[in-house]
Parts: structure tokens; sequence; C-alpha cells
């Protein structure tokens, strides 16, 4: 069990404002662990890592291999040169499409414009939710023949269904396709091991795991990513040049061009030790046990309705924004409001949007009677 009292001191914001915050799949709330690392950096030794051979350099090339360490471990790489580090789980994305090698794709109906719009130049296709919105493994077994890359949401940021994805990876190794994992929901959440899921990539973002903004992860399996040629070149990603060529870098820094977001890797690696040592199947259960509370009538429930950490709803005659900037009004309750970036899958339902309420380990049962109370003056309106 976890201890939300406790929990709740690590986080400053809490001691400053009163407030309700149900907005954690756009970004969380930061511990002061991760502050305070953000804050040795600039006071402690500001410089550039794997470059200066002084007493600020050395430290800071010992700290981001550290960070990237935690990270392998936060996510149960074999090797810390498998962990590239990017600017957000976009840009993890966006490397894929840009570096590796393949002709076609397929991605499912339920993807955030991450992870649709940088496949969408290539030979490009869609495998459509059954009725009641899950995954439709069947079908997914009859295209995925002819696809040479999968790339999926794992825990889906519009109602936090989590795909079958052992099964997909499986089935999609079995037909000789590599597999992605958007990983920027499930992640900050759940236990995610990419060695017993044997997938291929997984991206994800720092600030929704409590880390910085501005940092995002692209793990690979060490071989595929020795055979990638990095989409952006510069600083760092090369050993040796001449006017007219140059010589790659290894991994991971061939990948990582230019000086580095160092706060934010250094941050992020504070935010894996804290959710490491807190436990994310703890902060699993709790976010599940907090949306099984949600007892309301008459509210339209978008998306598959199972066990998960967000709550996606539409309250009839009322529009998203409306309920949403009525929750702050009241008791300064935080939701998101709109398409959240899955136009895609809102335009096929001929639906303008949607109001969700996302949580978190600080978030509380009070919190939650709250929401319902306010929720419930509202549908009365
Ligand atoms: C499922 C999913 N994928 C990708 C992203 C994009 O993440 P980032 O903003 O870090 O690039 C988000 C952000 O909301 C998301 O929820």
């Amino acid at each position: 069990m976890m201890n939300v009292e406790k929990i709740r001191k690590d986080f400053p914001i809490f001691e400053k404002k009163k407030f309700i915050y149900f907005d954690n799949a756009c970004m969380p709330l930061r511990p002061k662990v991760v502050i305070d690392k953000i804050n040795e950096y600039y006071t402690e030794y500001p410089a550039c890592a794997g470059r200066s051979y002084h007493d600020f350099g050395t430290r800071l090339t010992d700290e981001v291999a550290n960070a990237r360490d935690l990270v392998k471990k936060f996510i149960g790489a074999k090797k810390a040169k498998e962990i590239i580090f990017t600017k957000n789980a976009t840009e993890s994305i966006n490397l894929v499409a840009n570096s590796f090698k393949f002709n076609s794709v397929l991605t499912s109906d339920r993807e955030h414009n991450s992870n649709l719009l940088p496949w969408q130049k290539f030979d490009h296709d869609v495998v459509k939710s059954k009725k009641d919105f899950s995954f439709d493994l069947e079908s997914f077994s009859d295209k995925v023949k002819n696809f040479d890359i999968v790339s999926m949401v794992h825990t889906s940021n519009l109602e936090g269904y989590s795909l079958p994805v052992k099964e997909i990876i499986k089935i999609a190794h079995e037909q000789g396709a590599k597999v992605l994992l958007d990983g920027a929901q499930s992640v900050p959440h759940k236990e995610i091991n990419v060695r017993k899921l044997d997938v291929d990539f997984l991206a994800f973002s720092g600030h929704k795991m409590l880390g910085p903004n501005g940092v995002g992860v692209l793990y690979g399996k060490e071989e595929l990513l020795d055979g990638m040629k990095p989409f952006i070149l510069g600083g760092e990603t090369v050993s040796d040049s001449t006017y007219d060529s140059y010589k790659l870098e290894e991994l991971p820094h061939k990948f990582e061009a230019g000086l580095q977001n160092y706060p934010g890797i250094l941050g992020l690696g504070s935010a894996a030790k804290y959710l490491m040592k807190i436990g994310r199947n703890n902060i699993e259960k709790h976010e599940n046990m907090l949306k099984s509370k949600i007892d309301i009538e008459g509210v339209e429930k978008i998306g598959h309705v199972g066990e998960s950490g967000i709550f996606n709803f539409n309250i009839p005659g009322k529009g998203a924004h409306e309920v949403a900037m009525m929750l702050s009004a009241s008791k300064n309750i935080m939701i998101r409001s709109g398409a959240h970036c899955m136009h895609s899958w809102f335009n096929s339902r001929n639906l303008e949007g949607s109001a969700r309420a996302s949580f978190y380990l600080y978030n509380t049962l009070e919190e939650i009677d709250t929401f319902v109370e306010e929720l419930e003056k509202i549908k009365k309106l």
C-alpha cells in the first residue's frame, strides 16, 4: 500500500496552493528530488558532458552516465547504450520513422498525433478497434504479415486502455515485423521490462514520469540501433570529420546531436529512481482504485470501459471545455478537455472532444469525492 499523504509531502507545490490536479496524462507535478537535481546542475557543475576534462565536465559526464543507467534499470534494458536521450516521445518516434529502414507501417486507430503523423508519408494502415473499443487482435493478425514495422500506443491517453502488447509483439515477430511501442502513458504508470516484452523500440517522455520538460527517451535493441543512421547530425554524433566526410560515433552518442539538455537528463534519472522506490505496481493499483470509486449516473463514458487511471467522459448537453472551466472555477479542479491530440479518433466517430481526468500517485479519495460532487452539480445546471 502506498502512503499518499507521505508522497504528497515530496511535492512542494502542495504546500503553496490549494487545488486538485487531474491533468496528469498531460503533465504531472514534480517532486522535490527532481527540482533539486536540476538546481544542482546549474549551481554545482553547469558545464558540457563528454568533452571537457575539467572538474565540472567530468562530474557532469559521470552524472549523465548515472542517469542513463537509472533509465536502463527503470525499463529493464540490457545495456545503457540502448537508451537514447531525445527531446520527448515525439522526437523518439520521429527518430525511428526517419532512421529505421522499412517500407510499410501498421498502427492502431487510437494513436496520439505523435505516433500517427510521422508514419503517414509511408505505406500505412490502421487496425480498427472492436465495438467495445478494445484492440482487435484477430484483425491485427490478419494484417500484420504485410507490414515491416508495427508502431502502437501501449497505454492510450484517451481513457488509459492498454493494448495487449505481449501478444502484439509475439505475433508481429512471428510475421517478421518489428515493433515500436509508444510508452508515453504506460512507462510512468506501470512496470515495464523491455527484455521480457521483447519489444524492439520504446518511446517515452520525461515530463510525463515526474521528470523535467524537454527530455525524452528512445529505447532500441542494440543491433537495430547499430544498423540505423542518425537523422540529425552535428556535434557529438561523429568521432572524426573532414570537409566532405565524417565517421559516426558509437551508440548512444551518434543519435544525440549537439549539446544536450543536461539538467533534463539528470532530472529524468532522479524521477526514474523516485518511481522505482515507490513501485509502479503500487502506483497502477492506486490509480485503478481511484477511478473505480467514480460512481456517477448520466455521464457518457468515452472509450473502453475497464481498469485504468484515466476517466474520459462527456456530460450530455455540456461542452467538454465548458465542463473543464466549471470544475476549474468552482474547486480549482484541473482536467483536460478537447481531442487530446487524437483528432483522428474523434473525427472518425463524429465527436468533437471530451473531458479527461487522469490520476497519479498523489491523488486522493477525497479529491475523487469532490470531483464527483462537482460533476453532479454541473449535470443539474
Ligand atoms: C500516448 C502519447 N503519445 C505521445 C505523446 C507525445 O509525447 P511528447 O509530448 O513527450 O512528445 C503523448 C503526449 O500526450 C501521449 O499521450
